[in-house]
């Protein structure tokens, strides 16, 4: 008697449609929505990346900061972040936010979620 078995099943990326592309011009920054929780979409020179809108620091919102280059400032305190990795780059934080996988495909952004 033979045993059967299953063939592992791996999970399917989820990803999840947050904005327009046209909703995040160029240098700037949008926060939405996600099952994830909030997500801050930045704008590098035409190129869209997406990290946790929540400071490492004191978990404010990154989307209230600015844009410079491929460094996002946080508001309240002034910690930096590259925003294509989600590295801290300056203090007072020393911890990375979390960084999600981007694609574009027909003018909307998606945003992977597992
Ligand atoms: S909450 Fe962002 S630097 Fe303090």
């Amino acid at each position: 008697m033979s045993r059967q078995r299953d063939a592992p099943t791996r999970a399917e990326p989820r990803w999840a449609r947050v904005a327009a592309v046209i909703e995040v011009p160029v240098g700037g920054l949008r926060a939405v929505s996600t099952d994830n929780g909030a997500v801050v979409l930045a704008n590098v020179d035409g190129d869209v990346y997406a990290l946790e809108d929540r400071c490492s620091h004191q978990d404010y919102p990154l989307s209230a900061g600015e844009l410079e280059g491929e460094e996002l400032e946080c508001p309240f305190h002034g910690a930096r972040f590259d925003v294509c990795t989600g590295r801290a780059l300056q203090l007072p934080a020393i911890t990375p936010v979390r960084s999600y996988q981007v694609d574009v495909r027909d003018g909307d952004i998606y945003v992977r979620l597992d």
